[in-house]
């Protein structure tokens, strides 16, 4: 099945106003590379409202970087899903490792996250779920053990329908911010894996779910990367805060 490539930018806790006007208008006049890819934009939650005011909804999407799991309450600090969409997200990640590893994302609240993003009213939001193995693991000769468990953990309660709302990002927690990138063939041992386990549990709808690597993904190593045959885009950090870069990423995956 033929995937529409997919780039996603993950500003983590960085970006400004002023860098979000930059990167809309670059992404602006790249009307016919934007027919080809699609982009979808993670801001800090608090500039979704600047991005919102800049887009071009057919061409850019929002996403926002994690959500809390449960609806509304007291939960200092969180945010709901309902807000994050009316701010214009229409992705969601999960499971981010920087989540997993510095803010209590256990496995189990990584589900309910899931969860929740797929429960959300009307199913509008789709998730992007992160996976991915540390250095010691693969050293281990753990790699394949690793992810497995996590796919089954955060997928656990996902039916085959949901499947057509589920991205997959596979980042190495070693690559991730270190300038040392998965090889091509690294990146796709893992995709396959993934890709093969999908279709295991989810027969033909497996068919649907792009898969993105991302860590340490720049200009002049995306295009190797995308040329992989399980691997649809990127999820990208520190480039996706150079306009420049970040065309020329996304431009790789056409
Ligand atoms: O979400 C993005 C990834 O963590 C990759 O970040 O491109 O800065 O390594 P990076």
């Amino acid at each position: 099945m033929q995937r529409q490539p997919l780039v996603i930018a993950n500003w983590k806790m960085n970006g400004s106003r002023l860098l979000t006007s930059q990167l809309a208008a670059a992404l602006r006049e790249q009307a016919a590379l934007l027919n080809d890819v699609a982009v979808v934009v993670c801001p800090p939650a608090v500039l979704l409202p600047n991005w919102q005011q800049e887009v071009f909804y057919d061409a850019v999407h929002l996403g926002a970087q994690d959500a809390n799991e449960h609806a509304a309450g007291a939960h200092t600090g969180e945010h709901s899903l309902q807000l994050l969409s009316e701010a214009g997200a229409d992705y969601v990640l999960v499971g981010h490792s920087e989540r997993r590893q510095y803010y209590g994302d256990s496995s189990a609240r990584v589900q309910a996250k899931v969860d929740a993003v797929l429960a959300h009213a009307g199913q509008k939001l789709k998730v992007v779920l992160c996976v991915g193995e540390q250095e010691h693991e693969r050293d281990n000769g753990e790699t394949v053990k690793v992810i497995e468990g996590q796919l089954a953990t955060a997928l656990a309660n996902v039916s085959a329908a949901q499947l057509a709302h589920v991205v997959i990002a596979y980042e190495p927690v070693w690559a991730i911010g270190t300038g040392k990138t998965a090889s091509p063939q690294q990146a796709q041992e893992v995709h396959a894996f993934i890709r093969n386990w999908l279709q295991q549990q989810y027969a033909a709808a497996a068919e649907t779910v792009p898969l993105l690597y991302g860590g340490s993904v720049k200009a002049d190593s995306a295009p190797a990367l995308f040329a992989e045959t399980d691997i649809d885009g990127g999820l990208i950090g520190g480039a996706s805060l150079e306009p420049d870069a970040f065309l020329a990423i996304c431009r790789a995956a056409q």
